[in-house]
């Protein structure tokens, strides 16, 4: 088991990779819980869940709203959650997103503790404290900054995920590979059977890799002002590809990596070599998925992309495998490089 301790001015987070869930009792308080779930994980574990009350929603995006969140608050409410409550989300991305989000508003903020059940969440969505709903259609509108006291990241659980899940979150891992851990990234490449087989030795190694490296970025830049901005790649894309063609999160940010190396070749920030390395990889898991959004699709979404002030966007760039930079563009020069893309004028 390997314990990360993230720092930020406010507050302290600790991440268990290879952690036993069972487990989760020993960092809970010992009344006041509440486990936030979705159904299916409910379904699939609910039976040896710590016994607490448990509130379930439908799982997937489609969840990710205010009206849930009100919904789960009422809920509370009526339970008798007061100010010493503590909410326990057991799920992915989306569960920790909301969980994390209604903790962090309910009577002004209850303690929190996640144990992430997915790949995608345990590489990346449960870690850093960013947490939110959608708003219509644009992602993570609405939301708030907050660390969760301890995450439980137990690679035992990703056996019963789908494949499309599992594939989902490795797009995740590749993308810490690609902005900050050249080693990480070789690991993939020479690992791809031991990964599809889903050898949980080397998936504790892997999420304990992304989970330090985006620890230490957290750290740096919890509020994200600068650093953390590199973890966005692919995501510009991304965000506009999957709410508007109902991809799963990680194929979406696999697709907007694709554009983004791209992107990056044409401004000549790597060579030829890196690009069909990064792509490969991408092909290899056949996490890539066809897009062909409208002019109108895309400028709806990335116009009203958090990343982007007046008529400039903060775009991440790969310089290498390894190495993210990013970079204010104006907007009209994202819109336009995905129409060439697109049109196949590159
Ligand atoms: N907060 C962040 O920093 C951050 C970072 C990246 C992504 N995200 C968000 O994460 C979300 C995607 O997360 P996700 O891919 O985990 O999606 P998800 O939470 O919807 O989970 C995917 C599916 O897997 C099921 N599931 C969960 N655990 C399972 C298990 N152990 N076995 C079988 N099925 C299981 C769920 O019920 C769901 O149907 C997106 O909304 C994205 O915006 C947040």
């Amino acid at each position: 088991m390997e314990k990360i301790t993230i720092n930020t001015p406010g507050s302290r987070s600790v991440i268990l990779v290879g952690e036993q869930w069972d487990s989760v009792t020993g960092w809970l308080p010992k009344d006041g819980v509440v486990i936030i779930t979705d159904h299916t994980v409910r379904e699939l574990y609910g039976d040896k869940f710590p016994d607490f009350p448990v509130f379930s929603f439908w799982p997937g995006e489609g969840s990710k709203r205010l009206a849930v969140i009100e919904h789960l608050a009422n809920q509370l409410l009526e339970a008798g959650v007061d100010r010493n409550g503590f909410l326990l989300a057991i799920g992915g991305g989306v569960v920790c997103d909301m969980a994390g989000f209604l903790a962090s508003i309910y009577m002004r903020g209850i303690r929190c503790g996640y144990i992430s059940t997915t790949l995608l969440a345990q590489v990346d969505a449960s870690t850093g404290g960013k947490n939110g709903v959608n708003l219509g259609a644009t992602k993570n509108m609405i939301g708030t900054i907050r660390q969760p006291e301890f995450v439980i990241c137990d690679p035992a659980m990703l056996e019963s995920l789908s494949e499309e899940d599992y594939l989902s979150g490795l797009a995740e891992l590749i993308k810490t590979a690609i902005i900050g851990d050249f080693e990480l990234f070789e690991q993939i490449e020479t690992g791809f059977g031991e990964i599809m087989a889903r050898n949980s030795g080397l998936l504790c190694d892997l999420i304990a890799k992304s989970v330090r490296f985006k620890g230490s970025v957290v750290s740096a830049d919890e509020m994200e002002t600068g650093l953390r901005r590199i973890l966005n790649f692919g995501h510009t894309y991304g965000h506009a590809i999957e709410l508007q063609k109902k991809l799963k999160h990680g194929f979406a940010v696999a697709a907007g990596m694709e554009l983004a190396t791209a992107f990056s070749l044409e401004r000549k920030y790597i060579d030829h070599r890196e690009s069909e390395r990064i792509i490969g990889l991408l092909k290899r898991f056949k996490i890539i998925d066809e897009h062909d959004l409208t002019d109108d699709q895309l400028e709806k979404i990335v116009v009203h992309d958090k990343k982007k002030t007046g008529r400039d966007i903060n775009f991440v760039f790969t310089h290498g495998i390894g190495k993210a930079e990013v970079e204010k563009i104006p907007v009209i020069e994202v819109l336009d490089f995905y129409k060439r893309f697109r049109d196949k004028k590159l």
